[in-house]
């Protein structure tokens, strides 16, 4: 029980909250994460209050001079938080009174906790989609660098986890670059549409004093302020769409991840994982574990899960502020936090990992993988419609099955036996390496492509 009022609002209480109430209200535990974002608001709107003339020069010297001190003690890990002031916003401001004196208590003029900590959380989560696109580039990178020790390599691409046609290393690592390039942009989007300033909507309508938004909205790096006052302290879509963007970009490198964790297998041998990204096993000596791999595949639990609590705290939410609002904190954070381990990881692991060409090749050329092409021939040299032609393929990969081969290892008379026009110029288009090189349509396998999509991405990824 805490049994003094509280300092900054003493005035109409006789007594401080019971243990509970401030336990259940404090939030400093998590959004002293906030300091510095919160000090560089409190710069922003000191220098304003000065330069409109709201309070005196100086006052805003001693308050920034006061601000910094309180910067470096958090920097420092000398500063004395305490949980009876609640949040960051009231331990930084109980400091500053306690270092510049009076000057401190006219830093509050013209704001709210309520803007303030909108402007505080923008600007942390406006720097966690640059931290986001820093640390998706650097996957890409890892990943272009694996496209281009293998653009030709060739592999068995898949449908429903079944061998259906020949494709190449470096088309298949490309495919994880296209879309981390579209998580980027997802950041950046939300990113752009954030970038405004909720500081001077006040407690939510606005203030009679004649302050400057453009200014405060400038320094702090805005694309100006937010138009409405009601909607700037009490929206966290912004957060909202950090969340999104991370859950989504999430669930690609979950699908990454379970690829590795399928290709490291004893069955697949796809891949090899560097010492340095593999774990072993407490009992079984010959174990060599993805443990990376499957904890990125997990992560996407955790992001998505802050994404469903937030949209879920803010549903039905009466505008204006309401305290609910006070846990949107830790679910970003802690999705935050987590999609940047997880990105950092995918990055080391998938720079240092080896893929066996040769077990790929093997691999490729099992399940008929080039019946397609087979059915493509008949279609292009014989003139047969493709569904007669698709028919008569599945003849021969049937024959093929029943003879315990696979398509190249039928003979001329045995096709013959199915189609009387078949040639032994078929037999090119059998080999998985002619397969993937025919593949020159846009967008498609072919080396050719693949090498013409490295360049591009090369060049903008630099
Ligand atoms: N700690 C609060 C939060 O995170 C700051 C805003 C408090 N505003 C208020 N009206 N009680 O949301």
């Amino acid at each position: 029980m805490t049994d003094h009022a509280n300092t900054m609002w003493g005035g109409r209480f006789a007594a401080g909250p019971d243990a509970i109430m401030e336990a259940i209200n404090a939030s400093i535990g998590f959004d002293r994460r906030l300091a510095q974002q919160d000090i560089a608001g409190s710069r922003a709107h000191a220098a304003m209050l000065a330069a409109t003339g709201i309070i005196t020069d100086s006052d805003a010297d001693e308050i920034r001079k006061g601000l910094l001190t309180v910067l470096s003690e958090i920097e420092g890990g000398t500063f004395p938080f305490s949980a009876a002031l609640e949040d960051i916003h009231m331990n930084v401001e109980a400091r500053l009174k306690e270092i510049v004196g009076e000057a401190a208590g006219r830093l509050h003029t013209a704001r709210s906790r309520n803007d303030q900590v909108a402007v505080d959380f923008r600007l942390w989560v406006r720097d966690q989609c640059d931290a986001a696109d820093a640390a998706l580039a650097a996957v890409q990178k890892a990943l272009l660098g694996q496209a281009e020790a293998g653009a030709d390599w060739v592999m068995p691409g898949f449908t429903h986890l079944q061998v259906a046609q020949p494709v190449t290393w470096g088309h298949h690592m490309l495919a994880y670059v296209e879309m981390l390039g579209r998580d980027r942009s997802r950041f950046a989007d939300a990113r752009k549409r954030m970038n405004l300033s909720p500081l001077g909507a006040a407690a939510l309508a606005g203030t009679s004093f004649p302050i400057d938004r453009e200014m405060t909205a400038a320094a702090l790096g805005f694309d100006g302020p937010m138009a409405n006052s009601l909607d700037a302290v009490s929206d966290r879509d912004f957060a909202l769409e950090f969340l999104s963007a991370a859950s989504i970009c999430a669930m690609h490198l979950s699908r990454l991840a379970e690829e590795l964790v399928i290709w490291s297998s004893a069955q697949f041998r796809f891949v090899k994982m560097s010492d340095k990204w593999s774990t072993g096993s407490s009992i079984m000596p010959q174990k060599r574990n993805p443990d990376a791999a499957e904890l990125i595949r997990a992560k996407i639990g955790r992001i998505f899960g802050a994404n469903v609590a937030l949209m879920t705290v803010m549903k039905g939410l009466p505008l204006t502020y309401s305290k609910d609002m006070q846990e949107d904190k830790e679910q970003v954070f802690d999705a935050a936090d987590n999609l940047m381990l997880a990105l950092a990881a995918m990055a080391g692991m998938v720079a240092d990992m080896s893929a066996n060409r040769d077990a790929l090749r093997a691999a490729a050329a099992t399940g008929f993988s080039t019946a397609t092409d087979l059915a493509d021939w008949l279609v292009r040299e014989l003139g047969l419609p493709f569904r007669e032609a698709h028919h008569v393929t599945g003849s021969l990969v049937a024959m093929a099955e029943d003879a315990g081969c696979d398509l190249p290892d039928l003979t001329l008379a045995q096709m013959h036996s199915v189609h009387e026009g078949i040639r032994q110029d078929v037999f090119d288009v059998l080999g998985v390496e002619n397969s993937v090189a025919s593949r020159t349509s846009v967008g498609g396998t072919s080396p050719v492509r693949v090498r013409e999509a490295i360049a591009q991405w090369q060049k903008q990824l630099g």
